[in-house]
């Protein structure tokens, strides 16, 4: 039976508008403090890559779902004291306990971004101090995992400001937020499979935020590994934002769009049936497609290494001649996540230490698997 408190919930939901976000008036005030939160990277099953032209800021092309890691993490300190409103932010970053000038733009350009719905951000100084769980450059992106880390103690602290606030809208509001400062990482407030984008059969999806995967997931699903293969931990020759915009002009655009939405229905009854042969190909068909894109971008580039296709094909054969369930899925590098039901875990350890790891920069490889979002480690 649905509450009343339910059904607020989720018409506030459905009718949501950006204003919602804007706090009016706030019940309390705060000197000093500190927060700290751990946020997980994320892994797309169903990819994002594209932007909706003059919708807003980092509304997505089509809807995006993805699991949601659990070892792979961004862990941020916001430490605030109160100070004089000039006009101005004034904050100081650390990474790993040493300044890192180089973040600051980003931060700074999150900040003014998110003014409007964080409007004490210029009462405040702040000390953000950062750290991943995952080595650094090791080409997994932190934007996610560090963006959704900064934005749930922003929210931490409002919720002081404003303790009236719900649950829900705390996680809402964080997951907003996250967005602005990278579209990928509002996926990463919460666990273990999350929908961002609108999409017609999830109700509760939406442009603005990341939602929980509403509907059943079958047992084959729960656990589920993700060993991710460090192919290459250079820099990127091209950058997200560069390869999202190109998705514009991009000839094969809008039938992409359609066939994410099409995979995302596929991907519901795969994940109530368990079918996991159907998800194995959704899985790997969305990933080559994502780097398809980019292959006939204009300008067009490659991300892949030649080491990606050989642990593809290495993949691919041991499926074949065991018929372990075991695929693998790309982001917007060479690294591969490999995914694999947790009862063929030794197997396919076994099998990466074997034959794949040798395809890894310096042999390294991390183990993670599908976790429960972003942590509160100190604060209330
Ligand atoms: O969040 P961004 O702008 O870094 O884009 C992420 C794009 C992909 O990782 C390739 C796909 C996705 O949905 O995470």
């Amino acid at each position: 039976m649905v509450t009343k408190d339910q059904t607020v919930e989720v018409n506030f939901i459905l009718m949501f508008s950006e204003s919602d976000f804007i706090p009016t008036k706030y019940s309390r005030a705060i000197e000093t403090g500190k927060f700290e939160w751990s946020s997980p990277s994320n892994i797309a099953l169903v990819k994002y890559w594209g932007k909706k032209d003059g919708q807003g800021q980092q509304i997505p092309a089509n809807p995006s779902v993805s699991f949601t890691l659990n070892n792979c993490k961004t862990i941020t300190k916001l430490a605030f004291a109160k100070k004089q409103n000039d006009g101005k932010f004034s904050f100081d970053l650390l990474f790993e306990g040493k300044p890192k000038e180089d973040f600051k733009p980003k931060i700074q350009q999150f900040f003014e971004r998110v003014l409007i719905y964080l409007p004490f951000l210029k009462d405040y100084h702040f000390t953000i101090d950062t750290q991943n769980t995952f080595p650094h450059s090791s080409g997994i992106a932190s934007s996610a995992s560090g963006m959704a880390a900064l934005a749930m103690n922003l929210m931490s602290l409002e919720k002081v400001l404003n303790p009236e606030m719900t649950e829900a809208y705390f996680y809402q509001k964080a997951s907003f937020l996250a967005r602005l400062g990278s579209g990928s990482a509002c996926r990463s407030v919460k666990g273990e499979v999350v929908v961002w984008g609108e999409h017609e059969t999830i109700q509760e999806s939406s442009n603005f935020f990341g939602v929980e995967f509403p509907n059943s997931i079958h047992e084959n699903f729960k656990n589920f590994q993700d060993t991710i293969l460090l192919v290459d931990k250079g820099e990127k020759q091209v950058s997200s934002s560069v390869g999202h915009n190109l998705m514009h002009k991009h000839p094969f655009a809008e039938r992409r769009f359609e066939q994410a939405h099409e995979n995302l229905d596929k991907l519901i009854k795969v994940f109530e049936s368990g079918n996991v042969e159907e998800f194995i190909t959704i899985i790997e068909s969305e990933a080559l497609t994502l780097h398809s894109m980019m292959m006939t971008s204009v300008p067009y580039f490659i991300l892949m290494k030649p080491n990606t296709l050989e642990i593809i094909n290495a993949i691919w054969k041991f499926r074949n001649e065991t018929k372990i369930p075991v695929c693998f899925t790309l982001d917007a590098g060479a690294n591969v996540h490999v995914l694999y039901p947790e009862n063929v875990k030794d197997k396919v350890l076994q099998f990466i230490k074997v034959e794949l790891v040798g395809y890894c920069q310096n042999g390294q490889y991390i183990c993670d698997e599908i976790g429960i979002g972003s942590q509160l480690l100190i604060g209330n």
